[in-house]
């Protein structure tokens, strides 16, 4: 008996050094691969062998591809914001062959849009520090524009320098910038949305909205109704698939722009899961940019949710070249990538955040959906309305009729605007509420507060 377990553990502890040799040797192959921390190895091992160094070098690609897509890619959708809106003549205002009064960088950063302070050449920099640089001019907006350095939005010039046609990125609402120079003005953060831009009151420049209201079936008087209904941080995606502008109630139809970060391992997209990242990134690039690729989805052919889809036929997109296609992989690959940001040292009570994770995982059930560390459902992540105890009016407009269990790591970084997909919580505190209301928790005013401070934690 003694020596059947003396020979146990020789087996056990040569079983033991083997894992060790091979744990080392793992640590030695993919020195930067850290378990559980993020799903990207940070740069190629050189040692690596064969297959594994082309999966690593594909990585490494395909995320420096997408993040020039992301930021920078219009898809050709110049074709809708240029020739058609004709957004660019309101821009550059009739002082400068467009018209109307212009677009000054005051009024820019007014409705939202971000300046690219690393864009900037040194010159530019200190010109504005020395306040030598007029912020009241469209003229400085036609600069900026030229320098690239307005956060999604691409401006297209003449040899003469005079502006053209302009397009818009993914990072015109999927991104903002740290303020690191002025407010507005600073680095870029992918994936941030961008809850100060005015999507709504950005198209309203247009002096040409005729085709949307064309699309809508609607005048133009209901056409900028609808726009300014939006406000800061919301665009309606759904509007041009069902038409519905306003709920039941009258009030906006529009949702908050989520963030595009935080994003992987998460099962279905959007605030009602029309489906993958990749799906969606294809739905918007087409549908919503218009840029000029190829899109199928038989869903929208329907005339009875989709009216307005069905009759554009927006099912079926073909466009030779495809702009859109070849483009799907790396910007897919890259959203991925974009990890939840960590909440800033000092923003959150440490020791009520302990406590609130006891509550998340126990008496306030909120795991049961929000499976950590993913903050949703493996697997299939979708609810009735009536599981979680709001009306269904948006799920209604989606083709699962669901709501989606949003992913909740970073949530500090989006708290402007509210919380769930139109913002109908100010605050996390108004969530836990609606949740101890709806659920019967039963929670002290104590273990709200504990959650809330969990909550800003992830
Ligand atoms: C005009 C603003 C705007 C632009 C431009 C835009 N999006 Fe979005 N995006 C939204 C809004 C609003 C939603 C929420 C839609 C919904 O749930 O109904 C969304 C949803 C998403 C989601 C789902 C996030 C989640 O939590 O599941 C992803 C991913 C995404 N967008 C990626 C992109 C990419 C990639 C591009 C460029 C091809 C892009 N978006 C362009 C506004 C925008
Ligand atoms: C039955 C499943 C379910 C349970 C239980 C649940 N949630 Fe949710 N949660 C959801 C869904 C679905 C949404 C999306 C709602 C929407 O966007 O309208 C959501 C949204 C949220 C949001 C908003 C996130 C954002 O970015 O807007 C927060 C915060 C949240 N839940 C926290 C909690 C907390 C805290 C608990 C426990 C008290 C909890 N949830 C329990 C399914 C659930």
């Amino acid at each position: 008996m003694l020596r059947r377990t003396t020979f146990l553990s020789v087996l056990s502890i040569a079983a033991c050094s083997l894992a060790l040799l091979l744990a080392f040797r793992g640590t030695r192959l993919n020195a930067q691969f850290v378990p559980g921390n993020n799903d990207v190895i940070a740069r190629p091992a050189p040692q690596t062998p064969g297959f594994d160094r082309t999966i690593t070098t594909n990585n490494e690609q395909l995320i420096a591809q997408g993040r020039q897509v992301f930021r920078y890619d219009t898809f050709g959708d110049e074709a809708f914001w240029g020739d058609t809106l004709k957004l660019h003549q309101a821009i550059a205002g009739s002082a400068n062959g467009g018209v109307g009064p212009g677009v000054s960088p005051k009024t820019a950063l007014a409705v939202g849009l971000k300046v690219d302070m690393d864009a900037l050449p040194a010159a530019v920099v200190s010109a504005i520090k020395a306040g030598q640089v007029n912020l009241d001019d469209p003229k400085t907006t036609l600069t900026l524009l030229q320098l690239n350095s307005v956060v999604g939005v691409t401006g297209r010039f003449s040899p003469t320098g005079q502006l053209t046609s302009i397009g818009i990125q993914c990072a015109l609402c999927h991104s903002t910038v740290d303020d690191a120079f002025a407010p507005g003005i600073g680095h870029r953060l992918d994936g941030w949305p961008n809850r100060d831009l005015n999507v709504g009151a950005i198209v309203a420049l247009s002096p040409d909205l005729s085709s949307v209201d064309s699309l809508l079936g609607v005048d133009d008087a209901t056409t900028r109704k609808v726009l300014a209904s939006w406000g800061p941080g919301k665009f309606d995606a759904s509007l041009f698939m069902d038409g519905k502008a306003f709920r039941p109630d009258g009030s906006p139809a529009a949702t908050l722009i989520p963030p595009a970060f935080g994003l992987a391992g998460v099962n279905l997209h959007t605030f009602t899961g029309w489906g993958s990242v990749t799906y969606w990134n294809a739905f918007v690039a087409n549908l919503e940019m218009h840029g000029q690729g190829n899109f199928t989805d038989s869903r929208l052919a329907d005339p009875v949710q989709f009216p307005v889809a069905a009759r554009a036929g927006f099912g079926r997109v073909r466009h030779d070249p495809d702009l859109v296609t070849p483009k799907l992989a790396a910007l897919h690959a890259y959203q991925l990538s974009i990890p939840a940001p960590t909440p800033p040292a000092g923003s959150f009570n440490s020791a009520a955040a302990a406590r609130g994770a006891t509550l998340f995982a126990g008496k306030a059930q909120c795991s049961s959906c929000h499976v950590p560390p993913l903050f949703t459902e493996p697997g299939w992540n979708m609810h009735a309305a009536t599981d979680i105890g709001i009306d269904d009016f948006q799920a209604q407009r989606s083709p699962e009729k669901k709501y989606r269990t949003t992913p909740l790591k970073g949530l500090f970084a989006h708290a402007k605007g509210g919380f769930y997909h139109d913002g109908r919580y100010a605050t996390l505190l108004d969530v836990v509420n609606h949740y101890n209301g709806f659920l019967s928790l039963g929670l002290t005013d104590q273990e709200k507060g504990d959650l809330v401070e969990y909550l800003k934690s992830l």
